[in-house]
């Protein structure tokens, strides 16, 4: 058995249940690529400072980037005995270069060494998803813009409420996702700085130089508290939450997509590429990705409850529990990227079927609201007061079993005798989605600006 490298004032080997239990290379692998960039500006800035020769530094750079190579190409043999990745890449450096990669853990830990690796691969999961999110929005947007005058119902309680239009509909996500991006830019701002060299928990008696390490990694500044440096996980907890509101926003999607896409509904269908069939019924087409977009929302909200579940406890400063940070956030990370990918890929596949759309809009008196409307404007009728005619008008034709166009004028002035012809004006889809003009509002030419507005935004962006 290879010996431990904090073995110094151990006699005995450690359990094989200690080990299992220890050990996790197995996942904190994916910081590889990290740790061996934390320990590469680690040596420059130990050199720089006199804390090991040039000629050291030199030899530990070649051997790191030997190890950097052999990370990428998948030829680095992790070993399960040497915990880590940390162990693990200093235990290859040793092999490559001998005794002297032991000058390398000078003034660090892998406390503070596990921190800066997890913050950059943080950060990079940030970048990433924001980059598809930005695709998402440029999705959603070029569709709402194409179905800007499609009208379809607006849904309170999932019962009709007021027409809106499809565009409208799709535009409140393109919102909802750009908030989602603030928030994960926000996290991002806030892990911007360097925990590597707070060492163990109090820092360090060599002369380092914290703001060149900072630098290198591309942080801003060093951490200013060492306890705070390599106690904290906020950094991860404040991106998953952020990550959490954005797999709900994507959940509720999905399951809108969900729900249009039943025979029952048929407002959008999705082709082959996102459908699935089933093994009995041969008539299915599935939405399993929209599905799963809903289903894996659990999983990620799972990942924050457990990492929040393990620090609440926690003295300062390093605990153990604070290794069970990373399957959880990378799963999370994953599959949000995934959940993503799939709606901005079911977005632009969806075919809408607008007759049935515009058909549905007009179902349940949904233009009711234009009624009580018209009657505040023309008969001067306070609100709550042309409510309850408008009311008692619907519950006539709803007995009748017709729609509000079709009710005989004559039926309506028996509720109100003011009511003219001209109330017909205001019943239909087509009129009342394109009166809803107020800043906001779902009417055709607002959609229409609003997501010009956004393609304008998402494509300089884009540059
Ligand atoms: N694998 C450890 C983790 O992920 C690295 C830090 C270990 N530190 C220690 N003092 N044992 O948290």
């Amino acid at each position: 058995m290879k010996s431990k490298i904090w073995g110094g004032r151990f006699r005995g080997a450690t359990d094989a249940v200690l080990e299992a239990i220890n050990v996790s290379v197995d996942f904190d692998k994916r910081l590889g690529p990290q740790d061996v960039k934390g320990s590469l500006a680690h040596v420059a800035m130990l050199a720089e400072t006199g804390v090991v020769t040039r000629q050291d530094a030199a030899a530990i750079t070649r051997g790191l980037e030997q190890i950097r190579g052999e990370i990428e190409n998948g030829t680095f043999a992790y070993s399960r005995a040497l915990e880590d990745i940390h162990m693990n890449v200093e235990a290859r450096l040793a092999e490559l270069i001998g005794p002297v990669a032991g000058r390398l853990h000078a003034a660090r830990s892998r406390n503070d060494q596990v921190a800066t690796d997890f913050k950059l691969f943080v950060r990079d999961s940030i970048d990433g998803l924001d980059e598809q999110l930005a695709d998402l929005q440029l999705a959603l947007a070029e569709k709402a813009l194409a179905e800007a005058g499609s009208a379809m119902p607006g849904f309170t309680h999932l019962q009709s409420a007021q027409p809106v239009t499809f565009g409208h509909h799709l535009l409140a996500y393109v919102e909802m996702i750009g908030r989602d991006r603030g928030r994960l830019k926000d996290a991002r701002a806030r892990l911007d700085e360097c925990p590597l060299g707070a060492a163990a928990l109090a820092g360090t008696s060599f002369p380092i130089d914290r703001v060149m390490t900072a630098k290198a990694l591309g942080f801003s500044r060093p951490t200013a508290n060492s306890l705070d440096s390599v106690s904290d996980r906020d950094f991860v907890l404040e991106t998953l939450a952020a990550a959490v509101i954005c797999a709900t926003h994507l959940s509720r999607f999905a399951e809108e997509i969900v729900l249009w896409t039943t025979p029952q509904f048929g407002f959008v269908a999705l082709s082959d590429k996102f459908t699935t069939g089933s093994s009995i019924m041969p008539q299915k087409r599935n939405p399993d990705a929209a599905e799963l977009v809903r289903g894996k929302t659990g999983r990620i909200v799972g990942a924050l409850a457990a990492l929040l579940m393990v620090m609440k406890g926690l003295p300062l400063a390093y605990s153990k529990d604070m290794q069970e940070d990373k399957e959880g956030a990378f799963d999370a990370l994953d599959s949000l990227s995934l959940c993503v990918a799939a709606v901005a890929g079911m977005t632009r596949d969806m075919n809408v079927d607008r007759a049935r759309m515009r058909k549905a809009a007009g179902c349940g008196y949904a233009t009711a609201t234009d009624l009580a409307d018209w009657l505040v404007r023309a008969l001067a009728l306070p609100f709550r007061e042309a409510h309850q005619i408008t009311g008692r008008i619907v519950a006539i034709a709803a007995e009748r079993g017709v729609a509000l166009e079709k009710l005989p004028l004559s039926d309506m002035q028996r509720v109100e005798p003011r009511i003219t012809g001209e109330a017909f004006s205001v019943l239909s889809v087509e009129k009342s989605v394109r009166s809803r003009t107020s800043y906001g509002g779902a009417a055709p030419a607002n959609v229409r600006k609003q997501a010009r507005r956004w393609l304008r935004q998402l494509r300089k962006e884009q540059g």
